[in-house]
């Protein structure tokens, strides 16, 4: 994120490809030739240790981009990032991968101060048994059945210490939730269904979040006027919603097959000026 100085953002807000989950393996794969060739030496040996060494290499891989982040926010700026953890049997083992947990490590390395984190609690798919998504009969029997994913994370850190403001801050002051919102927002568990996805192929690939996370998220953690970053912006939620909240955005996205997408949501009259398009 060259274009951005040191310490000139307040928010990053975002949702990256999340690792081993199958829909991004080709994105993982492309943009590094080391998770290629691990893909191939699997399907030659399917060992653990290659599994292993796949995970690995997506988070070191996302990791580049929570590096930069911390180095763009300013002193008690604060980054949210939402992530799911995957499920993936290989070679006929079924296992967690809890990339939530991951990330929070690579951050607190990075220098990061983590914070109470948010669950987004989605509404419930179907129970999966031996890693399918359906209880068949012997899934009332114990003890071989696995609890299903229906939770993602929201995970909160923050560069340094709080941030400082004189006293009654006209804007800060001007950018107050309510009551109401407060007792809702800094809850732990936040109940919303997930964006429903368009017929459009290109949209469904994009997997947005639903508006309401980044809006809260906005609302919460910046004041108007101030600059919000998504390092993974694929459809443009973060920039439309910062946009409504009188927010400025920066964003990132590295498909270009995203740019009239993204013009699209943040409507007539806005050009997408603000996203870069990373050529590989
Ligand atoms: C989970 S989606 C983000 C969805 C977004 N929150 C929304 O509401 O539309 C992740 C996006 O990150 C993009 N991406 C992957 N690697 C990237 C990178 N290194 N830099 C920028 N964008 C990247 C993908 O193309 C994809 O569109």
């Amino acid at each position: 994120m060259s274009e951005l100085v040191d310490g000139s953002v307040q928010l990053m807000v975002t949702s990256p490809p999340y690792p081993m989950i199958q829909m991004w393996d080709e994105l993982f794969a492309k943009a590094d030739p080391k998770i290629a060739k691990l893909w191939r030496t699997l399907e030659a040996n399917a060992e653990e240790e290659t599994v292993r060494q796949i995970y690995n290499a997506m988070h070191e891989n996302l990791a580049k981009v929570w590096a930069e982040t911390y180095r763009v926010l300013v002193d008690g700026g604060i980054a949210c990032i939402d992530i799911g953890d995957a499920t993936r049997t290989v070679n006929g083992k079924f296992q967690l991968y809890p990339n939530h947990s991951r990330i929070t490590e690579v951050c607190e390395k990075i220098g990061f101060t983590t914070l109470p984190y948010i669950l987004w609690k989605k509404p419930t798919t179907k129970p999966m048994y031996k890693g399918k998504g359906a209880f068949l009969g012997s899934g009332f029997l114990p003890p071989n059945a696995y609890v299903t994913l229906d939770c993602e994370f929201i995970l909160l850190f923050r560069k340094g210490k709080l941030r400082k403001f004189p006293p009654k801050d006209a804007l800060r002051y001007e950018s107050a939730f309510t009551k109401v919102q407060r007792d809702e927002w800094f809850s732990q568990i936040w109940t919303l269904k997930g964006t429903r996805q368009t017929t459009s192929q290109l949209e469904r690939r994009t997997a947005a979040y639903p508006e309401e996370i980044a809006q809260r998220l906005i609302r919460m953690f910046s004041i108007k006027g101030e600059l919000v970053l998504d390092p993974f912006l694929g459809s443009g939620t973060t920039t439309k919603i910062a946009m409504q909240n009188e927010r400025n955005s920066i964003g990132y996205e590295t498909d270009p097959n995203m740019l009239p997408v993204i013009t699209k949501k943040i409507g007539k009259g806005n050009r997408a000026t603000d996203v870069t398009i990373i050529k590989h």
